[in-house]
């Protein structure tokens, strides 16, 4: 059964992994004869999506217009709808010149192997001020304590624009050989499931009871056939929990709280933005991309400290414009445990309640807690996934 929801802005999806084996080993081959480059990690994981699919119909790394146009408007230069910049930056271009094939290197495996070849087709330098107002744009700040905005101020000024070929997935499929997948593997697992209604669940925690209850009133409410619990396998800031424990506690929560065949578990390798309200816009065209047919979007989705309004994130859809995304949202208020009703809720549906009334817990009180061995109260976590929590701070001792 085909899916009914299509890519972004194609009639296909346009992966960029260059799936026949045999012109992989030319192009490997021929990447260690060109010009290389060991590009950002940003770049690097901008590659990983535009090879599974995740970012299409784009094909490859934007020039110095396109960014600034999306910057300002959420459109490329032209016309396409796209929140955040897919850039190459480096600091020097080295050899790289328009007209050139360079191979990328990989930053983040051992012996940087490369990760694609780049045909390039601009080298352009941002200024500073260019880059003030891009950074402004997209992560509605340019404070350099944001872990966003420190992280794409560190990569160089030199945009390598052009088309890629993505050779391999970095890291990701190695790492994450059961829950890495392109969006060409989801889609085609949605279609053969059968599922017509899909939900997709954007993560970079573990996930606690708001989570798995935010994911099951979702697909109660929305009718859905299931859900995608999809979450991010790329880099985070320090003190974010890593990967393989959010997985661990993903898995455990699923298989004991979750109907069989109810939940697909799923990774991507992307690195967190932190951009907030943008991110989510990026986040619904690659959920959109996978076959979901409805995304999650709850309280300071891809925020960070206090940079964003709770409810900035879903704000950010009632300004784009309507035919920009086929993929529908399902918005969410703040969901929490109430004493009163003996379960979780959305607070806003909670009548009478006072703030007491919700069991309400920081993320510092949550770490301080796992990190003293003690669990979060079960209203809070699954004392499953309390322990794997507590087992990885233990570990870090
Ligand atoms: S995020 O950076 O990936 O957004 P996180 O994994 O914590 O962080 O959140 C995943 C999704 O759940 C996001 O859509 C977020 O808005 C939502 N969410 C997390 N906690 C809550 C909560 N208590 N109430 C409502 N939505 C929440």
């Amino acid at each position: 059964m085909s899916n009914p929801i299509p890519p972004h802005g194609a009639t296909r999806l346009k992966p960029l992994f260059v799936e026949d084996a045999d012109e992989r080993r030319a192009l490997l081959r021929e990447a260690e004869t060109l010009p290389a480059v060991t590009v950002a990690s940003a770049a690097a994981s901008n590659a990983v999506m535009l090879g599974g699919g995740y970012f299409t119909p784009l094909d490859g790394f934007m020039d110095k217009a396109d960014a600034l146009s999306v910057g300002r408007s959420m459109h490329t230069a032209g016309g396409l709808f796209w929140p955040t910049p897919v850039l190459n930056l480096v600091h020097d271009a080295g050899a790289a010149e328009a007209g050139a094939r360079i191979a990328l290197r990989d930053p983040n495996v051992d012996g940087a192997p490369v990760l694609a070849i780049q045909e390039v087709t601009g080298v352009e330098t941002f200024s500073e001020a260019e880059l003030d107002g891009l950074t402004a744009q997209v992560y509605g700040t340019t404070d350099p304590a944001h872990p966003g905005v420190a992280d794409f101020r560190a990569q160089g000024r030199v945009a390598l624009a052009g088309p890629v070929r993505v050779l391999n997935f970095s890291y990701f499929e190695t790492d994450f050989p059961e829950t890495f997948r392109t969006a060409v593997s989801i889609r085609q697992e949605i279609a053969e499931r059968g599922w017509r209604r899909v939900v997709a669940f954007q993560t970079r925690n573990p996930m606690h009871r708001a989570h798995e209850e935010l994911c099951r009133m979702a697909m109660e409410r929305l009718e859905a056939d299931g859900v995608v619990i999809h979450m991010l396998l790329g880099k985070l800031k320090p003190g974010d929990i890593p990967a393989p424990v959010r997985d661990a506690t993903i898995r455990k929560m699923v298989e004991l709280y979750f109907p069989p065949n109810s939940a697909m578990i799923t990774g991507y390798g992307f690195d967190m933005l932190y951009a907030g309200p943008r991110e989510a816009v990026l986040h619904a065209i690659f959920r959109q991309n996978m076959g979901a047919s409805h995304f999650i979007v709850g309280r300071d989705h891809a925020g960070v400290g206090d940079y964003y309004e709770p409810f900035e994130a879903q704000e950010i859809f009632d300004e784009i414009p309507g035919d920009a995304l086929r993929i529908e949202l399902f918005k969410a208020d703040h969901t929490a445990w109430s004493k009163k009703l003996n379960k979780v809720v959305m607070m806003r549906e909670a009548p009478g309640h006072t703030k007491e009334d919700f069991v309400l817990l920081s993320g510092t009180a949550v770490r301080e807690m796992l990190g003293k061995g003690i669990a979060p109260p079960p209203e809070f976590s699954r004392p499953e996934v309390a322990q794997i929590l507590i087992d990885h701070y233990r570990g870090r001792d």
